[in-house]
């Protein structure tokens, strides 16, 4: 297990997680009824952007540093300004930093709710201790997220999310993630489900998505964008799969993701909205 997230944090694909994460959020904490998040695979929950890590690849300055800069449409903003007002006392810093997930769900969460964290990296554990113990809503776990999954759905409030969020470090990550999306929904077929996924292989992440359809998910939204021409050198597409996304995620997403991608593309870009299964 070598993956660390400190050379990646606020990457593009982070900010396109980190915002379809505060969407749905958001539109969870509207109505007063308790809920529960839950994350697979947590991280270290804050990270410093002035370490050696964060600087070799200094992949946030085309993320979060692009998009804290610039000049959005005014119906993107409104939709995106929750999150950046989340990262921006971070950025602000001495040293800057960047929320991972774990602290946007912490900055969004009430009273009534609680999160579970998941995290098998002990270095990562320790720092995601370090950030969010003293949450008494946060309940923190030294666990393989696939066996944390089933382990903690479905949650008391039956109503939640759950971010999926792995390396792929491993070869059959997506098998892994396809087999595991198909117990949880059987398990928790009304929950909201949130995976992020690398796009390096488009069969790849069309099987996934055609295994997920034919378990049974009846809702099932599919998200990419594009910030750069694929010439097979580092990452430059990245998307997410929600299951049972809240009403209306597509329709904010189209207003996101083409600002997205204006902001954040360096040449060629794009984005993709499609309904794999739609209720
Ligand atoms: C992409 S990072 C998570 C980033 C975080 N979700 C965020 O958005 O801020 C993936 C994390 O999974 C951890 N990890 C790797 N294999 C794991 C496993 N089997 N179970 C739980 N965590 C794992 C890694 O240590 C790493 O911290």
């Amino acid at each position: 297990m070598n993956y660390r997230h400190e050379f990646h944090a606020g990457n593009f694909a982070d900010v396109l997680k980190h915002i379809i994460l505060t969407r749905i959020l958001l539109h969870l904490a509207a109505k007063p009824a308790p809920f529960r998040y839950i994350e697979t695979h947590a991280g270290s929950g804050i990270y410093d952007l002035s370490a050696p890590e964060a600087e070799k690849t200094a992949e946030w300055r085309g993320g979060i540093g692009r998009l804290a800069a610039a000049e959005l449409p005014p119906e993107a903003q409104a939709l995106i300004a929750p999150y950046l007002n989340v990262v921006a006392p971070f950025l602000d810093a001495k040293p800057r930093r960047y929320p991972g997930s774990p602290e946007i769900a912490r900055a969004l969460l009430r009273r009534q709710d609680r999160m579970i964290l998941c995290e098998l990296h002990l270095r990562a554990f320790q720092d995601l201790r370090a950030h969010l113990g003293a949450d008494r809503r946060a309940k923190l776990i030294e666990i393989d997220g696939y066996v944390g999954l089933k382990a903690f759905i479905p949650p008391v409030e039956r109503r939640g999310l759950v971010l999926i969020d792995p390396p792929f470090e491993d070869a059959e990550e997506f098998l892994k993630l396809a087999k595991a999306l198909e117990g949880a929904q059987r398990k928790w077929a009304t929950g909201i489900f949130l995976l992020w996924y690398p796009v390096k292989d488009k069969g790849q992440v069309d099987a996934l998505a055609r295994t997920l359809a034919e378990a049974g998910a009846k809702s099932l939204l599919r998200l990419e964008l594009q910030v750069a021409p694929d010439t097979g050198s580092g990452l430059v597409r990245t998307g997410l799969i929600i299951v049972n996304p809240p009403y209306r995620l597509d329709a904010e997403a189209e207003i996101i993701l083409p600002s997205l991608s204006q902001s954040l593309a360096k040449g060629a870009s794009g984005h993709l909205i499609e309904w794999i299964a739609k209720s």
